[in-house]
């Protein structure tokens, strides 16, 4: 399929009306969203060096800058991160002034560290990922995001995607997020991505991760903190059925686009073969259900789930807790990079739906074949098919 460059793609994260945070890793159109969405509000971008100047110098400048405007009016505060403390005095013209703030930023963990209040709770949290295919529609090209992701960069400029990739990874990853406070080596750090882009998918085994990358394991967890904060990776919880405690499973650790993972791990310039591809595509589908989650408001826990055997489904969404008296509700996911299914791999849904004390709503295949089936209680759907499914509402 060819590409189309440079074609608006119509966003599905809805706005407040309330004040709010947009954070999302770099280069994910949160500006680019948020011209569209409030195209009348007062800009002011922290990566002007001048403003950031007078900002840092003076927090309260801010009041005069926005000038006269009405109560409601609002007010658009982009690069957010780079001041903590300018959020008190976010906060004061809210209450003074009732004006609304949307705070653009790429995490919230630098405010945070800054000792910065988030605004007590006045302020929704909303966040931006890579396109999703349900937002792409019919421009999703599922062969092109198993092999570059769907960074709205990479996707604008198809065929330099190798180049950007690699300096999305040097300079937003290796340079900024160091610039930005959040890491102080930057050598074992970088060695650490490399580590971390090849584990993509992968159950989180810090001893060997550290011993990889030649950093100490308490500092692993600090960068994978430091990651899953920034969204640009997410821990996928073991999903555990019962109250008894049981031996816990590892968390795994999905990249938030599968493009990025791969220019972590330095696979830019070779071929991505199946097994990558493989992780490609439940990357992609853990994407999907985190954007559903996120737009629809659903936040149903995700996770992973192995069987006492040792088996895995890749994706759980627990649709209902279990509480006394009524079972776990689930919905099953099994994701299979290959344009034929076959019916080995829907056993470990099928164990599960036979386990006690768990009611399975749900067991779907998703695969890079042409057709949709239904095998009495397993459905087999193409990846593009699920999309559909799951922002209808059918899936959960
Ligand atoms: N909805 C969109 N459709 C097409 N291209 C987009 C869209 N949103 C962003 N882009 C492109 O992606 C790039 C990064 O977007 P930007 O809004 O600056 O990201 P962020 O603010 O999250 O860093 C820009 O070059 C922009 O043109
Ligand atoms: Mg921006």
């Amino acid at each position: 399929m060819q590409i189309a460059r440079n074609l608006t793609i119509f966003r599905l994260l809805q706005r407040s009306e309330r004040s709010f945070f947009l954070f999302g890793p770099r280069g994910t159109g949160k500006s680019t969203w948020l011209q569209k969405d409030l195209p009348d509000a007062f800009r002011l971008d922290l990566l002007d060096s001048l403003l950031f100047l007078e900002l840092s110098r003076d927090p309260h400048r801010l009041e005069a800058l926005i000038g006269n405007r009405p109560g409601g009016a609002w007010v658009v505060l982009d690069e957010i991160q780079k001041i903590p403390p300018l959020l008190d005095e976010v906060h004061r013209l809210m209450e003074l002034k009732r004006w609304r703030f949307a705070l653009c930023g790429s995490s919230a963990r630098k405010l945070r560290r800054g000792g910065a209040n988030l605004l007590a709770g006045r302020a929704l949290t909303l966040s931006m990922e890579s396109f999703s295919a349900a937002e792409l529609g019919d421009e999703f090209d599922l062969d092109f995001a198993l092999n570059w992701g769907q960074l709205p960069f990479v996707r604008n400029e198809p065929e330099a995607a190798a180049d950007i990739l690699a300096a999305y990874v040097d300079t937003y990853l290796k340079e900024e997020l160091p610039a930005e406070g959040l890491i102080r080596n930057v050598p074992p750090f970088v060695r650490f991505l490399a580590v971390a882009g090849q584990i993509n998918g992968q159950m989180v085994n810090v001893q060997n991760i550290a011993r990889d990358a030649a950093v100490a394991r308490s500092t692993v967890d600090t960068y994978f903190s430091v990651l899953n904060d920034t969204l640009i990776g997410h821990a996928l919880q073991a999903w555990r059925p019962g109250f008894k405690v049981r031996e816990a499973a590892q968390p795994k650790f999905y990249w938030f686009d599968p493009g990025v993972a791969r220019g972590a791990a330095g696979l830019v310039r070779d071929p991505a073969d199946r097994l990558w591809q493989g992780t490609a595509l439940e990357t992609l589908v853990y994407h999907e259900l985190r954007v559903y989650n996120e737009i629809r408001r659903k936040q149903r826990p995700l996770f992973y789930y192995r069987t006492p055997a040792g088996v895995e489904v890749d994706f759980i969404i627990e649709t209902a807790r279990r509480r006394p008296g009524s079972p776990s509700r689930v919905v099953a996911i099994e994701v299979k990079r290959a344009e034929r299914w076959d019916r080995a791999w829907d056993k470990p849904m099928r164990i599960l739906a036979e386990t006690s004390g768990i009611k399975v709503d749900h067991m779907i295949g998703v695969y890079c074949g042409a057709g949709s089936y239904q095998f009495d209680t397993i459905q087999i759907l193409p990846m593009s098919v699920f999309v559909k499914k799951l922002f209808a509402g059918e899936i959960y």
